[in-house]
């Protein structure tokens, strides 16, 4: 019989011993803060459908990376907001764009902090997809050269990162072509390898302004219905060069994470998107939750899921929390 002498409670009750034996701890160089930025100088406008998130111009995306750089974090992830858009998606890869201008205003007041790129055609492309429209269909070879620029122009300006969410085939090896021709070997690719089709990106599409205009993401994101889909994304992503991989979104599918973790023995991150934290901030709003402990409880499951690093747009708050 375990009971009298087995008794878990003794680990709990003193609070020193219950932070040595605690098996998984969030710090700030985990976090990843996505920054939506937008062209001009001295805009900041607060996001309606992300509560707490700005569009920036480059100015101020510089101003929200040093103050989260003096918080402690690390690594900001730019999503960019053109002036113009078209078919192919073609101002993704300007130098004067949203992203390279915020790369260097960034660069030019915290040099130190780790700048991530999404990469990808649908804030930027006039019909919101992921990809080249053909015929009405998402294709997927036409979109791999122009997915290349975007992260050549990026790298160029002085990205230290970039991170491929189109989900197309095969764009993770064209990337590497592209970084690696225009010398830019050393700079890793993350990519967002077990992206699901999912409701939870809602609020992210209103900020960034890219809701397909017609049909869904089925036909390129992941069927959420599937787990050993998400094994053969990785090990395909992984033998295309990528450096880091990601699972998206987070919270809906810890699953994954473990099933991630457990296969592969590289850095491995997840996103916790728009939708979960919305969900959190929501119910926090009606007194139904305490934002600081269910916003901290969401990432600490996704470490404890086997996640290395986080994005969340809660970062610069969980950084004032811990
Ligand atoms: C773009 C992209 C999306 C997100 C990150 N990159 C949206 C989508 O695929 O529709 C979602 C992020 C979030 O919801 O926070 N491909």
């Amino acid at each position: 019989m375990p009971w009298p002498i087995h008794r878990p409670r003794r680990l709990r009750d003193n609070p020193i011993i219950r932070e040595m034996v605690r098996e998984t701890k969030l710090s700030a160089e985990d976090l990843i803060y996505p920054l939506f930025v937008i062209l001009g100088a001295n805009q900041k406008k607060s996001i309606p459908s992300l509560p707490g998130q700005f569009h920036l111009s480059a100015d101020q995306a510089a101003l929200a990376a040093e103050s989260f750089y003096r918080q402690g974090g690390r690594a900001v992830l730019l999503f960019g907001l053109p002036d113009h858009k078209d078919e192919f998606g073609r101002s993704g890869a300007e130098v004067s764009g949203p992203v390279p201008m915020a790369i260097r205003a960034i660069k030019e007041r915290v040099p130190d902090i780790l700048v991530i790129t999404d990469v990808c055609l649908c804030g930027y492309a006039s019909h919101g997809h992921c990809g080249v429209v053909e015929d009405n269909r998402v294709q997927n070879d036409p979109t791999l050269d122009l997915l290349g620029q975007q992260a050549m122009i990026y790298a160029a300006v002085g990205a230290d990162m970039v991170a491929p969410s189109d989900m197309m085939d095969g764009r993770v090896e064209v990337i590497r072509k592209y970084l690696d021709k225009a010398g830019h070997q050393r700079i890793p690719i993350m990519a967002y390898s077990v992206k699901y089709a999912s409701s939870f990106y809602g609020p992210f599409r209103e900020a960034a302004d890219s809701t397909p205009s017609f049909g869904d993401r089925r036909g390129y994101q992941m069927d959420p219905a599937n787990r050993l889909e998400a094994r053969y994304e990785v090990e395909l992503d992984l033998a295309e060069g990528a450096d880091i991989i990601m699972v998206k979104p987070a919270g809906p599918y810890l699953d994954i994470v473990r099933e991630i973790r457990n296969l592969i023995d590289r850095p491995l991150a997840a996103y916790q998107v728009s939708g979960e934290m919305a969900m959190i901030k929501a119910a926090a709003a009606v007194g139904a939750l305490d934002l600081k402990g269910a916003a901290l409880e969401s990432l600490m499951g996704i470490k404890r899921a086997g996640a290395d690093l986080i994005v969340t747009y809660l970062a610069p708050e969980v950084l004032d929390w811990l």
